[in-house]
């Protein structure tokens, strides 16, 4: 790979940049207008091969507000992807139109393979159920906002744990900070991948328990993540209809939980969370859908400068 600065991995982070990242978001957050002309000229490529809500509006309204342009697609059906385009030349040709590349695809890997063959920074928005880096930042900026800090906490990760990507990346941030407890709750076919557990877990570490029990650790719990059962990535739909609603969070199963507990959720909700819950001064889901944008001009920014696009 060429030697520009690429986000595919959370990884790719270290500690010390995801720092950083969290302190300009935190900077844009009180004085916007600071940021509003930095990316003047510029343009983000949005390319997105599977849907999105959140994630490209997101990233649309981070370059906007920072002054720059955005183009790009929202389905695979309206790029030469349709016509069998490879994703390395898709990258090639986008090099040449953009400044930087956000790209969501359904598999595994395809944003590494447009960053080796791009010359402008990529951005992995979701690949598959790998990974999701730019949702684990804005989940770190909103447990950092909620908490104060990521050390000795006991987080609970619920619902679809195999095809989850965003706990994949989640956990991968966290397992780095001192004092980390997991809980996983999962029906037994959605248990978290064993590489994620080999390579994240056990070589940090990290004592984990692995329940099918909502409500069991709920008193534990600083951080409860909520997911939804991630439908497009099942096999036959009987399967789907069985699981999806194994765990749905009401006002009764928090009554053992802590006056701090911090309800997350990366979205869409489903049927995961009553929306009774919304009023809960405890539900953060909300809020990570904003820290996403700040997060996520912060990390344009640090992209941008480091390929000497941007001062
Ligand atoms: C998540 C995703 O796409 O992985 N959504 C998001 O980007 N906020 C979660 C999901 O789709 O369930």
């Amino acid at each position: 790979m060429n030697t520009l600065k690429h986000l595919i991995d959370i990884s790719d982070l270290s500690v010390e940049e995801i720092g950083q990242l969290i302190d300009t978001a935190n900077d844009i957050i009180a004085n916007p207008g600071k940021y509003s002309e930095k990316c003047r000229g510029k343009k983000l490529a949005t390319l997105f091969f599977e849907p999105s809500t959140r994630t490209r509006l997101s990233f649309e309204a981070a370059m906007y507000e920072l002054g720059g342009n955005v183009l790009g697609f929202s389905e695979a059906q309206s790029s030469s992807a349709a016509k069998g385009e490879s994703v390395a030349d898709t990258a090639k040709t986008v090099s040449c139109y953009a400044d930087i590349i956000a790209m969501r695809h359904p598999k595994e890997g395809a944003p590494l393979v447009a960053a080796q063959n791009a010359t402008i920074p990529v951005i992995n928005a979701g690949d598959g159920g790998h990974f999701h880096p730019t949702q684990t930042l804005a989940d770190l900026l909103t447990i950092a906002r909620e908490k104060g800090s990521f050390e000795n906490l006991t987080v609970g990760f619920c619902g679809d744990l195999k095809f989850g990507r965003t706990v994949h990346s989640l956990i991968g941030a966290l397992s780095r900070y001192s004092g980390l407890n997991v809980v996983l709750i999962s029906p037994e076919e959605l248990k978290l991948p064993s590489y994620v557990k080999q390579e994240v877990l056990k070589k940090a570490g990290i004592p984990y328990i692995q329940t099918s029990n909502l409500e069991e650790y709920m008193p534990n719990l600083d951080i409860l993540y909520m997911t939804r059962v991630q439908r497009e990535r099942f096999f036959n739909e009987e399967d789907y209809l069985r699981l999806k609603d194994s765990y749905i969070l009401t006002p009764d199963k928090l009554k053992n939980a802590k006056k701090d507990l911090s309800i997350m959720h990366p979205l869409p909700r489903v049927n995961e969370i009553s929306v009774e819950i919304d009023q809960d001064p405890r539900a953060c889901y909300f809020k990570q859908v904003l820290n996403g944008k700040y997060i996520r001009m912060a990390l344009i920014l640090k992209l941008l400068r480091e390929a000497g696009t941007i001062a």
